[in-house]
């Protein structure tokens, strides 16, 4: 290399590394808060992951009848598309009966594996369908596995996003059996803490039809109020309100 060539380049050098690296800009928007309990006394978040699935109206009903509201952490293309009829179907009757829907991320991918502008695509994709459908875009979301990093917690930042982890796991995505995650409730009932911010899937039919309003009985009995996510953490339930929209053929995982 030529003296001149190689100053071009150096200069070159100097310059491209006085820019801000990938992560700087991110970082100086701040990061996500992250909770992993409720800090409202005496009350009970039930949440269900991995939706829209076929089970989810059967939990709404369960909701519904015992006058008790929950959060749905829903992901946009994992058992089942967002865009599918049946879903739009149940995602909107959630969403109607007061139940909060949270993001969950498109694919449910693990995060933590995944570049800034990967971690934004697998949000917004979220973000999109829920502002097609139900005329929101989500105040909180759960990273997959709740796997989390501070590249997940800028883009939660960025994208108006708290994150939300649990205290209290019922086991069913991870092999309890029904009577498991029942006992696990009991366990939970017995111990009486201040608040709980309990994880299920909707995922699974025991949870959906067994396990699920057994805890809510129990919880109940217990004497716990149940509230959504945000009410329980004195969080907006939404960053953005619009309209829905009608279904058209844009509208695919
Ligand atoms: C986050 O909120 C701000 C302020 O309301 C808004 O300008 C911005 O567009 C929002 N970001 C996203 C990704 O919705
Ligand atoms: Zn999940």
């Amino acid at each position: 290399m030529q003296f001149t060539t190689l100053a071009a380049f150096l200069s070159l050098l100097v310059v491209t590394h006085a820019l801000p690296a990938p992560g700087d800009e991110h970082s100086k928007r701040g990061l996500a808060n992250v909770y992993y309990s409720c800090n409202t006394p005496n009350t009970v978040a039930m949440t269900f992951d991995d939706g829209p699935y076929i089970y989810e109206q059967g939990i709404v009903n369960t909701l519904n009848q015992n006058g008790v509201k929950g959060t749905f952490f829903i992901n946009g293309d994992n058992w089942e598309c967002v865009y599918d009829s049946s879903t739009i179907s149940s995602l909107k009757s959630a969403y109607n009966s007061g139940h909060q829907i949270g993001s969950h991320t498109w694919h449910h991918y693990d995060l933590t594996t995944l570049t800034w502008d990967q971690i934004n695509d697998e949000m917004w994709r979220t973000e999109l369908a829920m502002r097609r459908i139900l005329g929101v875009a989500p105040a909180i979301m759960r990273p997959p596995y709740g796997n989390f990093n501070d590249l997940v917690r800028s883009a939660g930042s960025v994208r108006n996003q708290s994150v939300i982890i649990w205290d209290f796991d019922d086991g069913d995505s991870t092999g309890s059996t029904v009577a498991q995650s029942e006992a696990d409730y009991q366990t939970l009932v017995n111990q009486h803490p201040n608040n709980v911010l309990a994880l299920n899937h909707e995922t699974y039919e025991t949870s959906a039809h067994q396990a699920i309003p057994y805890a809510i009985q129990k919880l109940k009995a217990a004497g716990y109020k149940f509230a959504t996510v945000s009410e329980c953490l004195g969080l907006p339930a939404y960053s953005w309100y619009g309209a829905p929209q009608t279904k058209d053929s844009s509208w695919t995982c």
